[in-house]
């Protein structure tokens, strides 16, 4: 391993935007498709891997895949089992921080309740030595009093979840649809992020709202606050993270958003490397994907350590959570610049 790669491995890392639904291995699609005798459409791993070459329109078709995958999870067991290799999977990675998002819509409507749901999410995460936050994430082609059902399910969970999101189907879904979903969340005290999906109709108007209207601390991918000046300003101003996901495809040359996020570093704009739907995209989990993008895209090691800040910075911790971590990565980077230059050749 090259010092670089080597410097990304070991970074003590945060992920902020990662759906607990997409980290199903493929292998473990089927076992569960088989244990729990549901139908899917593919009858091996390699089947699974070629359908994860989404075409046109990107955000539907994944979205198509993700939620045929996401049927085979029935239990509370299912969901303790992905959510446990998940969190041993950060361990090896050295994630130290997840803010782990959750679809409760989509689990209530297989036959998980709310309660067994978050008990199953609860004990994976006593039993890991990695951080975690639950972010329940609400799916926006869903009414808003669907959304606001999840809130009341939610309180006597309230100290388990900190924070609310909004995501899946965009078009036709704008944020405003859900303020007053968002109104409440604030006053019982959640954090607040949403979508704001690339390459989306509207996708400035949507990112406008989310932060105009919503008002939330950070809005996830968040690519097209690029295309307006004023909300390039606004995101300057109220401090929000971009929690972007630079994913590939196993067609694609490179990882996605280079460009973007090369430039959202140089305007000072808080942004961090994400990996949204590890298992679901050729990019993979955290290493493998820093690492491309530090190789495509160029980064310096100061840079690639700006993103982890970023990401601890943008976390729902408290401020001595974040200091311990932030003291860490900085003595990381100190170590990697001075034991000095990549080998010869
Ligand atoms: N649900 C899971 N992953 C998602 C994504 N990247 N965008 C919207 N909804 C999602
Ligand atoms: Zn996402």
């Amino acid at each position: 391993m090259d010092h670089m790669a080597d410097f990304i491995a070991t970074m003590p890392k945060a992920e902020l935007h990662l759906h607990i639904e997409g980290t199903v291995a493929a292998a473990k699609v089927l076992e569960l498709a088989e244990r729990n005798g549901i139908d899917i459409p593919f009858s091996s791993e390699a089947e699974l891997l070629a359908a994860q070459d989404y075409g046109q329109p990107a955000l539907a078709n994944f979205l198509k895949y993700h939620y045929m995958c996401t049927d085979v999870l029935r239990t509370g067991r299912d969901v303790y089992e992905i959510t446990r290799d998940f969190l041993d999977r950060c361990v090896i990675e050295n994630v130290r921080h997840v803010e782990l998002s959750f679809d409760p819509q989509v689990h209530i409507k297989r036959g998980i309740a709310f309660d067994e749901l978050i008990e199953a999410l609860n004990k994976a995460r006593r039993g890991s030595a990695v951080s975690t936050q639950l972010v329940m994430c609400m799916n926006r082609e869903r009414s808003q009093d669907s959304a606001l059902e999840m809130l009341d399910l939610a309180a006597r969970h309230r100290a388990d979840i900190v924070g609310v999101g909004l995501d899946s189907f965009e078009a036709g879904n704008p944020p405003v649809k859900f303020q007053e979903f968002y109104r409440r969340a604030r006053e019982e005290g959640y954090r607040l992020t949403a979508h704001c999906d690339c390459d989306q109709e509207n996708a400035v108007e949507h990112a406008r709202q989310c932060i105009h209207v919503l008002g939330v601390e950070r809005i996830d991918h968040g690519l097209h606050v690029l295309d307006d000046p004023q909300l390039i300003a606004d995101v300057i101003e109220r401090d929000i993270t971009l929690t972007m996901c630079p994913t590939w495809r196993v067609s694609d040359p490179e990882p996605r958003r280079l460009p973007a996020l090369r430039r959202m570093l140089d305007l000072g704009l808080r942004v961090c490397v994400n990996t949204d739907d590890p298992e679901e995209f050729a990019s993979r989990y955290m290493v493998n994907t820093m690492t491309e993008v530090q190789r495509r895209g160029g980064f310096s090691a100061e840079e690639m350590t700006r993103f982890m800040r970023y990401a601890f910075e943008g976390a729902w911790l408290d401020d001595a959570q974040k200091a311990a971590f932030l003291t860490e990565l900085d003595s990381h980077l100190a170590r990697h610049l001075r034991t000095g230059k990549e080998p010869a050749a």
